[in-house]
């Protein structure tokens, strides 16, 4: 394989023969999961990354948020547990306040850079308290220029309510459809795509409603790549991790979590996809990576896939909480965010301990 093909900056010739596209596809997701790293999603929508600002009292502006991306972008190092990001509209176009373009910073560090595509999740006509996730009007396009930019994966997350009578298999099948369209146009577009259909954990539902929907949820999605002729060598699954609701009476230990995850995957997910990144939806970064973490220590050598992270809660908030706008918590910020992803490539390893919470923030950054 060549190594431009994994060179954001490389000229790739203008007509890529498909052949040639499938090796740079496969050859993206390998680099994805690589050395035990996983990808940082930092692709808050505007409206969402206000949401988070405004609980800290930070102020919703533009600038807020560049200089928000820039402190995740330049953290030292970051690039040793993180091999993508995946960046929203408005960062991949943004620079750092000394005109260097993000995605030029991203990929000094030796990080891929990816981008959100769809355009949210709608409420989705006919099916109350269900949505449907927007975005293939003119994604063909979108494609070819955010290709330009640099990036090299996408990302598209269809999300899936759990409660009485829900989810549809309408709200299902729709879903899937549009992951799967969206999924054949990036690799068309020779991007790889994540495809992320997220059973949210809000609800009383407990554990095993959470397995049966997201058992339930893969096999449509599947279904759907496959008459799309997705190429799954080629793509990316990103998946919630199955969790009780978060009002859910019955709170399962880390090891049940780790059990009904892996079950539900190998039930639904062909081996060919080269690798699971979850989300973290909503736990706390601890707990998150210590689902991870039993998940490899368990199951690692038997699995056909890797099981990595691709978190933003879950890495982010500490450093957010830390950072509130202010210049001065920069640094302290930045070592909140390394820690959190030196935890998760640990937990991708199997070697991740609470110890590591009270002990091991001292690594990187350096002022
Ligand atoms: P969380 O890890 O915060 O769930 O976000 C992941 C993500 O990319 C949501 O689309």
């Amino acid at each position: 394989m060549s190594e431009m093909a994994l060179l954001p900056h490389s000229k790739v010739c203008v007509q890529r023969r498909p052949d040639m596209i499938s090796h740079e596809l496969i050859c993206t997701a390998r680099a994805l999961f690589a050395d035990d790293k996983g990808l940082l999603a930092m692709d808050e929508s505007n409206p969402t990354c206000n949401k988070r600002f405004a609980a800290l009292g930070i102020p919703q502006t533009v600038e807020a948020r560049r200089a928000y991306r820039e402190l995740i972008v330049t953290t030292p190092s970051l690039g040793d547990c993180i091999s993508g990001v995946i960046l929203y509209d408005e960062t991949i176009h943004q620079l750092k306040d000394d005109g260097t373009p993000f995605v030029k910073v991203i990929t000094d560090a030796g990080i891929i850079p990816g981008i959100k595509v769809d355009t949210g999740a709608m409420n989705m006509a006919g099916y109350p308290g269900e949505k449907i996730t927007e975005g293939l009007d003119g994604l063909r396009d979108r494609l070819k220029e955010y290709f330009e930019m640099g990036a090299r994966f996408a990302k598209w997350r269809a999300v899936i309510a759990v409660g009485d009578g829900i989810p549809s298999q309408g709200c299902m099948e729709a879903n899937a459809q549009a992951l799967a369209r969206y999924a054949a146009l990036c690799q068309e577009a020779g991007m790889v795509p994540v495809v992320e259909p997220e059973v949210l954990m809000e609800g009383e539902h407990t554990l095993d409603r959470c397995r049966e929907v997201t058992e339930e949820v893969l096999r449509t999605v599947f279904d759907r790549l496959y008459k799309q002729r997705v190429m799954l060598e080629g793509m990316i699954l990103k998946p919630n991790m199955v969790l009780p609701g978060l009002t859910c009476p019955k709170q399962e230990t880390v090891d049940e979590v780790a059990d009904a995850t892996v079950q539900c995957l190998l039930r639904a997910v062909p081996a060919a996809v080269p690798g699971i990144a979850f989300l973290s939806g909503g736990q706390s970064g601890e707990l998150a990576s210590a689902r991870l973490n039993a998940m490899n220590v368990r199951f690692k050598s038997r699995l056909p896939w890797a099981l990595a992270f691709s978190f933003a809660r879950a890495i982010q908030q500490p450093a957010l909480e830390i950072w509130r706008g202010e210049e001065a918590n920069l640094l302290r910020a930045q070592r909140a965010l390394y820690h959190r992803a030196r935890c998760n490539r640990a937990a991708r390893r199997g070697t991740y301990d609470t110890a590591m919470e009270t002990n091991g923030s001292e690594s990187p950054p350096r002022s």
